[in-house]
């Protein structure tokens, strides 16, 4: 056997917050420039030294041994008062369970009704939009996906001003979370507004989840989806299942999809409102494929344009940027080195979708590159958005098929232009996100000239509200 190497320090740490700015100020810059270093590299995030692998194979290998790489590491403790011990946060000893718990509510006999449900739950926030209206992206595309969230895991046990609040309360969330990732713990404790919105945010967004698990508890109504699988028999008799754990659990399935599905909206519209030839093609696409109606779950295999950029955007923006989760039970080697206990280990999606032997011109924009593959899942090696092994995503499937549907559904009735000035540089946080990016929509007349056909029924008249201040933050 080979002597183990030392795991090499990244240049560039200072004093008290060790590598935190570069990862905060400069994300996509700080991890570019790992793509064809060593295997493995050691950061320090504030006193915490982290070691994240760059290598797909390592990764790989991370990912497949959940015994000896548990849950664990900053990512985990900022999300903790969040989410607890949710589905994503849990340690190994008390997964199993759970995952089988949800596990049928993504199983293939479900990805059609689900999919078929997307359209009329954006159609219920995209009714609101008109002529000329300037998104806030990110905070509309958080508005698009907890909707879609509720309308399809929580079988409508929120009302629309909860949907709302819901939206702003994980926004305040993400912010404070953003400013937590590049400081010292101990400006969390100064009364600043954006501390003051995390705190309160936190607070509201568990107790209206809590009155509505009370409610749904309470009610005759059929018990499905998330709260029907935790107030379920097979749920009942977990021991651990808790008040509080069914809410970290019921938390994971609101803030999970909210925050992924979202930010790789955000990046897709960023990136066709730049591109005004592909937005093109995505038009024909969706018109050929639609007809003016609404995309569902048959129309899936056609889109075929609108899943290559769901992809591209997959890999060039994976959600799960950066991703500090786990810790090393015991004492191992990864490749040429050793890990002792306790060492954080973090992988990067990104780090791995921008290496220049696994893609041509990885840092361009090109969902061509995908003709012919085998999507959503091309390459288990070389594209890992949604993670690998037991702890991979549990709605790879589901996310998939939404942001399609989305794309699809947006794309043949609304064109989405730059506004000048905007996304502000993207600032490191739990997920990428285009900071700030507006975007101005003007409804195409293709389909919409003579009846409303493609809009869902019950959803005329929208719904418009003020954006909260300075969500652009994030
Ligand atoms: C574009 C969208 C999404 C991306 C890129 C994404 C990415 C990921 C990744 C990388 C992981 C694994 C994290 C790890 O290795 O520790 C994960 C886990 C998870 N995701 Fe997603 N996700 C997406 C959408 C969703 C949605 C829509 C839901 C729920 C409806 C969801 C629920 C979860 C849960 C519950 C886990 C934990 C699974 C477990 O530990 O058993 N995700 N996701």
């Amino acid at each position: 056997m080979k002597m183990p190497l030392a795991v090499p320090s990244v240049p560039g740490a200072v004093p008290v917050l060790g590598h935190t700015r570069m990862l905060s100020r400069k994300p996509m810059d700080f991890l570019s420039s790992l793509t064809s270093g060593p295997d493995l590299v050691k950061i320090r995030l504030g006193p915490h030294p982290v070691v994240i692998i760059c290598n797909p194979d390592l990764t790989q290998q991370m990912l497949s041994d959940s015994r000896t790489f548990d849950k664990g590491g900053p990512l985990v403790d900022l999300v903790a008062p969040l989410v607890g011990e949710g589905l994503a946060t849990c340690p190994l000893s008390k997964h199993k369970p759970a995952r089988q718990l949800f596990q049928p509510i993504f199983n293939r006999g479900m990805a059609a009704a689900h999919a078929n449900r997307f359209p009329s739950a954006v159609a219920k926030v995209t009714a609101g939009w008109r002529d000329g209206l300037v998104l806030d992206m990110p905070v509309e595309a958080r508005r698009l996906t907890i909707q879609v969230a509720v309308d399809t895991l929580f079988a409508d046990v929120f009302s629309e001003q909860e949907v709302d609040q819901i939206a702003d309360d994980l926004t305040s969330w993400q912010v404070g979370a953003a400013q937590r990732m590049s400081r010292p713990p101990v400006f969390d404790l100064l009364p600043t507004p954006t501390n003051r919105r995390f705190d309160v945010g936190l607070k509201r967004v568990r107790q209206t989840v809590t009155e509505a698990i009370t409610r749904h508890r309470r009610s005759g109504r059929e018990k499905v989806g998330v709260l029907g699988a935790l107030l379920s028999p097979e749920g009942e008799r977990i021991p651990w299942f808790n008040t509080p754990t069914l809410v970290d659990h019921a938390m994971t399935f609101l803030i999970a999809p909210t925050a992924t599905v979202s930010t790789v909206l955000c990046w897709i519209w960023h990136e066709l409102a730049q591109r005004s030839e592909l937005q093109a093609r995505l038009q024909t696409e969706v018109d050929t494929v639609l007809g003016g109606e609404a995309p569902t779950f048959e129309h899936l295999p056609e889109l075929e344009l609108t899943k290559r950029i769901v992809t591209e955007a997959l890999r060039l923006y994976p959600s799960i940027h950066f991703a500090p989760l786990r810790t090393v039970t015991t004492d191992t080697r990864l490749g040429e080195y050793d890990l002792p206990a306790g060492t954080v280990v973090a992988y990067s999606p990104y780090i791995i979708h921008r290496r220049h032997d696994l893609y041509e011109n990885p840092e361009l924009f090109d969902p061509d590159r995908w003709l012919g593959a085998k999507l959503p899942m091309p390459s288990r090696h070389a594209f890992i958005p949604f993670g690998h092994g037991t702890r991979q995503c549990i709605a790879g499937e589901y996310a998939f098929n939404e942001a399609v549907l989305t794309v699809a559904a947006i794309a043949s009735h609304w064109r989405l232009e730059s506004v000048a000035g905007t996304p502000l540089p993207t600032r490191g946080s739990v997920n990428l996100t285009p900071r700030g990016l507006r975007l101005q929509v003007s409804r195409r007349i293709s389909f919409d000239e003579t009846t409303d056909a493609g809009q869902p029924h019950g959803t005329e008249g929208g719904r418009q509200r003020p954006t909260q201040s300075k969500a652009w933050l994030i």
